[in-house]
């Protein structure tokens, strides 16, 4: 960000209509070798003091975490007055909307393109660009890591935690891996998404999460088989029974965009009643995509003159946005892929059926076929279903495992309309 700040200097400062330098700078260690020039900048020991600098016009946030030190910054540079830019997805998820409160009775900013899809410019689009659209569904390939892990998993037929290692050695994973893997990385984005969507309060602790630690070989071969392609999706979508909110892997049909977005690339789709269906997709993590989206972000305010009054950071008034009924993951409705590994014998084949028939589940396709090694002793089956309930389908997978057919834990996959 600084190296993009000093070496488009004269750039920046053709299209902002002023200079913009680096102030100041705080940091957990003064003497780390960052391989940056600070030129002048002053040092803060304390980051908090440098928040509320009178020194500094614009505020910048690249520490991470919900609490503590970025918490704390955040909060006391909008209350000094001071604009804010953050990367900081789990801060906001948390207290996104009390700061924003902050930042509206101050009649400063707070930006936060970085947050969400690393450079892809999704926040002011929908922040922006839409007004008047009302959504629908929003969703997306929102983590960089895990869809670089799937990418190559399915290109290169390696084992998850080979590419683990390389989006991490590649500067894409979270500081704990497992907020990339589980889904919390992308349910944090989310949160925000769905409030700019639907103009509600941001609640993550609420959203259901899978990650794609269980996606194995099979189900990857199987998908393509299908039609398919498997990608972590972050969705929410308004439903009669409420806003739905969920991340996890998903079978998208390969024909779609979406299952063409490949790598650390992340997409972000939403559907509007005026627009149609809109497709974003670009950089999602790493230093130059955030770099991108932070540059953008100070710009932005760089540009603003005093006097101008800033819209509402999500989009509408902070107060004004609302706490919204959540639908319940039971009552999702959609088609399943169901992968099941069975014993090779005898009626097999018709229990499981009727447990799907039981459960009034219809079948798009149902297929059988040897599992590797153990062809002998056990089969695979691989179920799709026609549109049904989450509420259905986890019932009669219940009732199958009962029957004691299974020699292995079934897996169970949504798919998603995508176009
Ligand atoms: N760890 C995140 C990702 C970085 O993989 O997408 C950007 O938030």
């Amino acid at each position: 960000m600084v190296r993009v700040i000093t070496g488009k200097a004269a750039e920046l400062t053709r299209q902002c209509g002023r200079e913009l330098a680096v102030a100041a700078v705080s940091a957990r260690d003064r003497n780390k070798d960052r391989g940056i020039d600070f030129g002048n900048a002053n040092w803060f020991d304390d980051p908090v003091e440098m928040a509320k600098s009178a020194d500094i016009d614009v505020f910048v946030e690249l520490i991470g975490g919900d609490e503590g030190a970025a918490h704390a910054c955040v909060k006391a540079a909008l209350e000094a007055g001071r604009h804010v830019v953050t990367a900081n997805k789990a801060l906001l998820a948390k207290h996104g909307v009390s700061l924003a409160e902050i930042a509206e009775k101050k009649g400063v900013l707070l930006n936060y393109e970085a947050a969400v899809a690393g450079g892809i410019p999704v926040i002011k689009t929908m922040r922006e660009a839409m007004a008047g659209n009302s959504v629908t569904r929003v969703f997306g390939i929102l983590n960089g890591t895990c869809n670089y892990i799937l990418t190559r998993m399915e290109a290169e037929g390696l084992s998850f935690d080979a590419c683990l290692e390389d989006a991490q050695r590649l500067g894409y994973a979270e500081a704990d891996p497992t907020f990339d893997i589980e889904g919390h990385d992308t349910a944090h984005k989310l949160s925000i998404l769905t409030s700019l969507a639907f103009g509600t309060k941001i609640a993550a602790d609420d959203i259901y999460m899978e990650g794609i630690s269980n996606i194995s070989q099979a189900d990857i071969r199987a998908a393509g088989e299908l039609g398919y392609r498997i990608k972590l999706l972050g969705v929410a979508q308004k439903t009669e029974s409420g806003i739905e909110q969920r991340v996890h892997p998903t079978m998208v049909p390969t024909a779609s965009v979406i299952a063409q977005v490949h790598g650390v690339t992340n997409a972000v789709a939403i559907e509007t009643d005026i627009l149609g269906e809109l497709l974003l997709s670009g950089p999602g993590a790493g230093g130059n995509a955030t770099a991108s989206a932070v540059v953008g972000d100070i710009a932005d305010i760089a540009k603003s003159r005093p006097g101008f009054q800033h819209g509402p950071v999500f989009g509408r008034p902070a107060r004004e946005l609302r706490p919204y009924k959540k639908a319940r993951m039971r009552s999702h409705e959609g088609g399943y892929f169901i992968r099941l590994t069975v014993h090779d014998r005898v009626g097999v084949f018709a229990a499981v059926a009727k447990r799907m028939a039981d459960n009034e589940i219809s079948l798009e396709s149902i297929v059988q076929h040897a599992a590797g090694q153990e062809a002998d002793a056990q089969k695979t089956v691989i179920l799709v279903t026609h549109e049904t309930t989450e509420a259905a389908v986890r019932k009669a997978v219940e009732g199958i495992t009962k029957d004691g057919h299974l020699t292995d834990k079934p897996q169970v996959i949504r798919i998603e309309r995508a176009g």
